[in-house]
Formats: structure tokens, sequence, C-alpha cells
């Protein structure tokens, strides 16, 4: 489509994961009426995909214990997918039952994290999966995959790329539309994951990557640049940078979408983002940190 003779700039799509990556870390509760303010006001803000709820178990993460109530309670708007986390098949059934428009299982490219995170093997892990995909396609719900240490492990140290295309070959092939990058621990340097990219992009084209960077090093947006050279247009960020993994000791927040907007239409690409909503939705997330 073109506009006044000028081509439509090309698109970045933010996948906004603050309501659940962000809180998920916070160590004092904060309230259902709390966090659904925040999914509302982020549903004005232009994004597509929003994650709102993890159906982990709450003894793991009593923060979320509450996603049910969260995605019953808030305002959908139309054209957006609430999205929720599912880890086996009891969070599948949760999540359904919730109503989550689309779901996403998550494994890791390192043993030590997939141990300390969903207290299984990472082949463990995709064989929990597999059941979850196929009751999540009969129901008509997308299903996302997330890859956890794709450079580096805070128990195992540097990851091997072709441990990462391994996980992603798996997630792919159980159905997983969309397959994200993490950098758990966001340390990872624009070197290691271009490398790791170089790899991955073997088993999955870049149009069905996202890139999902903490910012540890300070050097997510750098690696956000990397992953656009290699052809990545969808990318996972907090408003606010809230966040941090409670099983990744010393993760730091997700890279903040204000400045993932910033960074990325600067180089002239378009978000479709309100960026005086991001700004205030910025300020109540930073608000919902414990002092
Ligand atoms: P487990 O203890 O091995 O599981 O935990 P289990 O199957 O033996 O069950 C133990 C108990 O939990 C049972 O209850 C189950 O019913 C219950 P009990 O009989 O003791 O009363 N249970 C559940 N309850 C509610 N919902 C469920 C559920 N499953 C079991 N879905 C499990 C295994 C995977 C459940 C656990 O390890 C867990 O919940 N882990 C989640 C950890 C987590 O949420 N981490 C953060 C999200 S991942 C992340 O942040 C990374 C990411 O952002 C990308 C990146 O940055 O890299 C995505
Ligand atoms: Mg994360």
């Amino acid at each position: 489509m073109e506009t006044g003779g000028e081509h439509m700039a090309d698109r970045v799509e933010i996948f906004e994961v603050g309501p659940r990556d962000g809180l998920q870390n916070e160590k004092r509760m904060i309230a259902t009426e709390t966090k659904v303010a925040l999914v509302d006001l982020l549903s004005g803000a232009g994004f597509r995909r929003i994650e709102c709820a993890s159906f982990v178990s709450p003894k793991w993460v009593p923060q979320m214990a509450d996603s049910g109530d969260v995605l019953d309670r808030i305002a959908r708007a139309p054209g957006v997918s609430y999205a929720a986390l599912t880890p086996n098949m009891k969070g599948l059934e949760r999540a359904l039952a919730a109503g989550a428009d689309e779901v996403a299982v998550f494994g890791a490219a390192s043993e030590g994290f997939s141990r300390a995170n969903i207290n299984a093997s990472v082949d463990e892990g995709l064989a929990r999966f597999v059941p979850v995909c196929e009751a999540a396609r009969e129901a008509g719900v997308p299903v996302r995959g997330y890859v956890s240490c794709v450079v580096e492990c805070p128990f195992d140290g540097a990851v091997a790329p072709k441990d990462v295309a391994r996980v992603v070959a798996a997630l792919r092939d159980m159905g997983c539309y969309e397959v994200s990058l993490g950098d758990t621990i966001g340390r990872g340097t624009p070197e290691a994951v271009d490398a790791m990219l170089a790899v991955v992009l073997d088993e999955m084209a870049a149009n069905r990557l996202a890139g999902h960077f903490h910012d540890t090093s300070g050097r997510a947006l750098e690696n956000v640049g990397v992953a656009i050279e290699r052809g990545l247009r969808v990318f996972d960020a907090a408003v606010g940078g809230l966040g941090g993994c409670p099983y990744a000791p010393g993760a730091a927040g997700n890279v903040a979408t204000e400045a993932v907007h910033d960074f990325v239409t600067a180089q002239g690409f378009e978000t479709g983002l309100d960026a005086a909503i991001l700004a205030e939705a910025g300020r109540l997330a930073r608000s919902m940190r414990a002092a």
C-alpha cells in the first residue's frame, strides 16, 4: 500500500510481555486490579499481542496465581491477542478455561536452567510440550515457543548455537507458529547473538522468530539491531523495563518497550504504537515495582 507516493515503512512488532515477564518476579504481591489496569492501558497502545498471564505452579511463581482473574477482568480490545504461559497440560487447561487467545510453551537451550525453571531436563520439557501443542491445536489456540538461555546460562555458562537450533527445531516440529529466542540473563553480546542467529536461521525463517532480550549488560538494543540485520521483525519487551526471571539469578528486566520503540522508529520502522500511552503505561508499571 502506498500513501502520498511514499512507501509504507517496514514494520517491527513489539510483543508486550510486561504484565507477565515484567511482573512475575516482583516479591510484593500486586493486586489483581492493578494488573488489570496495566493491561487495559496497554490494550489501547496498539499492540497486537500482550502476554498477561502465566498458568504455572502458584507455588513456584505466586505472583502469577491470579492469572485466571486477570484474563477474566481485562477489557479485551478487538484484534489484540492476550497470551499466557503454559508449561504443561494442567497449565493449558487453566489457560483455555480462562479464555487465553494464545499460549506459549517455554523450553531452554541449557540443562541447568531447564532444571531450575521447570524441574525437568531439556528433553523432558520438550516431551511435555508435545501434548500441550496437540491439545491447543484441537482447541484452535495458537502456540508460541520460547527458548531460554540462547547465549548464556546462569548455571552452565556459554551455550552453543547448535543447542539452541535443536530446541528451535523441536518447537517448530510440534507446531509453534513462532519461536522467541531469550537472552534470559541479559548478558549476550551482539557478536554472540549474531553467531547464534546464523545457526538458528537454518532451522526457522526470520519471519517466524522473535528476539527476547533482557538488559542486564545494557546491550539489549544492540542485540535488537543485530537481529534486525538478520531479518527478525518481532521483539519482546516490557513497558518500564520491568522484570527478571525468578529462576535466573541476577537477571535484570526485559528491554523496555519504550526504548525498543524509539530505537526502531529512529531506524525508519513503524511499530503502530502510541508513544504517549506507552509512557503512561511505563509510569504505571514502574509504580508497581517494590520500593
Ligand atoms: P513440578 O513441581 O515438577 O510439577 O513443577 P508437578 O507436575 O510434580 O506438580 C507439583 C504440584 O504443582 C502439583 O500440586 C501440581 O498439581 C501443581 P500438588 O499436588 O503439590 O498440590 N501444578 C500446577 N498447578 C497449577 N498450574 C500448573 C501446574 N503444574 C503443576 N500448570 C512446573 C513443574 C513446570 C509446574 C513448575 O516447575 C513451574 O511452575 N515452573 C514455572 C517456572 C516459571 O514460571 N518461570 C518463569 C517463566 S519462564 C521465563 O520467564 C523465561 C522467558 O521469559 C524467556 C526468557 O527470558 O528466557 C519465557
Ligand atoms: Mg524473559
